[in-house]
């Protein structure tokens, strides 16, 4: 089989599967890039090459498992967030798009230069924290984790990135003080959610997703604690469903956080709520 001849049977087998033309499209060329090695202008320039026999192997195994609906960047092993290739492993949270954002609304409230002290709760794979240091390097950048597996996946895509990140296997704030800016994107969906999630979820640790009843049993524990962790004047940021967006935004009000705002994402949906100490 040639690589282009690979190309439309990777397509038709997504397709197949129940994937829509363009993301099927979209993700045979992702699989192929991948299993060959060979990516962009010069697949296509080698489009006549001939697979290897253990290439059609590796195609034929990664397509059913994602006709199993495995998250792509598992199968590939990759993820890229803020442009940044991320190891991706199974049991830690796939970095997603919308998460993005979160991290532009850091970048608003944080100095384009100068020295600041920031955290990451929940950090996962590293993304939001290798993400705010690639973007602002003089920050100092501190990460907690719970998850142990989760703190080796990011610890390694620190070192293969070349980023100084602080990484401390602790819940929330883990002790830390006079932050100027805490950002987190903490498990938040409520338990409700379970039944009709996407099959990709299966994927996904369960501790890094579901957070009780109303999705807060993290976040709520986190703005009592960002209270003291945060320096006078520092910014709390969190991502969160917008079934429980609004009831935290009111707890913070209470707490007594001022210029709390809860903010949109790309799809105009309410996911992030601001608010400073
Ligand atoms: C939704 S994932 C986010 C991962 C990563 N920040 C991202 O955006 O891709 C939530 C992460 O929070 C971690 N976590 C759960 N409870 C925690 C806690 N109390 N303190 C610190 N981390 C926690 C989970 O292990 C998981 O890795």
């Amino acid at each position: 089989m040639t690589r282009s001849e690979a190309l439309r049977y990777a397509r038709t087998r997504l397709e197949e599967a129940g994937f829509p033309t363009r993301q099927a499209e979209a993700e045979a060329r992702q699989l192929l890039e991948s299993v060959t090695g060979v990516r962009g202008a010069r697949f296509w320039r080698e489009a006549q090459a001939t697979l290897e026999p253990a290439q059609e192997r590796l195609l034929e195994e990664a397509l059913g498992r994602r006709a199993a609906r495995e998250p792509l960047q598992l199968i590939l092993g990759t993820a890229v967030f803020c442009g940044l290739e991320l190891e991706v492993r199974p049991g830690v949270l796939v970095p997603r798009p919308e998460t993005e954002r979160l991290v532009e609304l850091a970048l608003e409230r944080l100095p384009e230069s100068g020295p600041a002290r920031v955290l990451d709760v929940g950090t996962g794979s590293g993304a939001i924290a290798l993400a705010l240091k690639q973007a602002r390097p003089q920050l100092e950048v501190y990460a907690s984790e719970v998850s142990e597996g989760a703190l080796d996946l990011a610890r390694a895509n620190a070192r293969r990135l070349g980023l100084a990140v602080t990484f401390l296997h602790a819940p929330l704030t883990a002790g830390l003080a006079d932050l100027n800016l805490i950002v987190s994107n903490p498990p938040y969906l409520p338990e409700t959610y379970r039944k009709g999630a996407p099959a990709e979820l299966a994927w996904e640790a369960e501790s890094a997703l579901y957070a009780g009843a109303d999705g807060l049993a993290v976040a709520r524990p986190l703005l009592a604690e960002a209270a003291g962790a945060l320096a006078p004047g520092g910014w709390l940021l969190l991502e969160l469903d917008p079934t429980n967006v609004h009831a935290l935004a009111r707890e913070a009000r209470r707490a007594g956080f001022s210029e709390v705002a809860v903010l949109p994402d790309l799809a105009r949906r309410a996911r992030f709520l601001r608010a400073r100490r």
